[in-house]
């Protein structure tokens, strides 16, 4: 269960998260819906460790993690602008978290090229990533995200650069992926039709507050 409880974020003058709480189970989707500016991706930051709430907690699974750095909340963020490594060829990009984790890097680039063939990127493993298509870096961060098999995933618009069909595709793969391993996903998206096909329950930002949808 990851929790949020009473947070409060302020940039300038500007509240922009007020008083917001929000409770994802372990396995569940929540779709994050919201206009452009509204404090989506500052939210998903805060989650994740990498911004501060000025009031307020993070919880997960009973314990209070507000205090604890990225690297040891075990979760997975994947950006807007995916954020790959340029100077690493794709396979090092994916088995990245692994060699992090400290896993001896053969070991790390098998488990890596594995998840790559899951993707359909396997003829891709040895390319710079900025040799890469949109649509290829896209899944190539999605890979990389979930090569830790984090607690909790956290997805800024993780499917925008993708066509029609492999968008369908990826969906129903995350969707079962996401299941299986129990993770609680914060899944942020501008797109609602994506939202129903992924998630179990959605939420708008709005004036620093979430409203259910549904
Ligand atoms: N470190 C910061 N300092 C000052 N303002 C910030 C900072 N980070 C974000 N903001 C502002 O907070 C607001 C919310 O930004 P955020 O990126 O969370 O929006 P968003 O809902 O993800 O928007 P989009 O849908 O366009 O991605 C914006 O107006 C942004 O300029
Ligand atoms: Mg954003």
């Amino acid at each position: 269960m990851l929790e949020l409880r009473h947070i409060h974020k302020q940039f300038g003058s500007r509240a922009l998260l007020r008083d917001l709480s929000l409770r994802i189970a372990a396995g569940e989707i929540v779709a994050l819906l919201g206009p452009s500016g509204c404090g989506k991706s500052t939210l998903l930051k805060m989650v994740a460790g990498l911004e501060p709430a000025d009031q307020g907690s993070v919880w997960f699974n009973g314990q209070d993690i507000t205090q604890q750095p990225p690297e040891r909340r075990g979760f997975a963020l994947m950006f807007q602008d995916f954020a790959l490594f340029p100077h690493l060829n794709v396979l090092d990009n994916v088995a990245f978290g692994l060699v992090e984790q400290r896993l001896p890097r053969a070991q790390a680039r098998q488990q890596a090229s594995a998840m790559l063939g899951r993707f359909g990127l396997a003829a891709q493993a040895q390319q710079q990533v900025w040799t890469l298509s949109g649509g290829e870096q896209q899944r190539v961060a999605l890979a990389r995200a979930l090569i830790t098999a984090p607690r909790a995933l956290l997805l800024d618009e993780p499917f925008s650069a993708l066509d029609a069909e492999l968008r369908q595709s990826l969906r129903d793969e995350f969707r079962q992926h996401i299941a299986a391993a129990g993770m609680a996903t914060l899944l942020v998206t501008h797109d609602e039709q994506e939202a129903r096909a992924m998630a179990s329950r959605a939420v708008r930002l709005q004036d620093g507050q979430l409203q259910p949808l549904w």
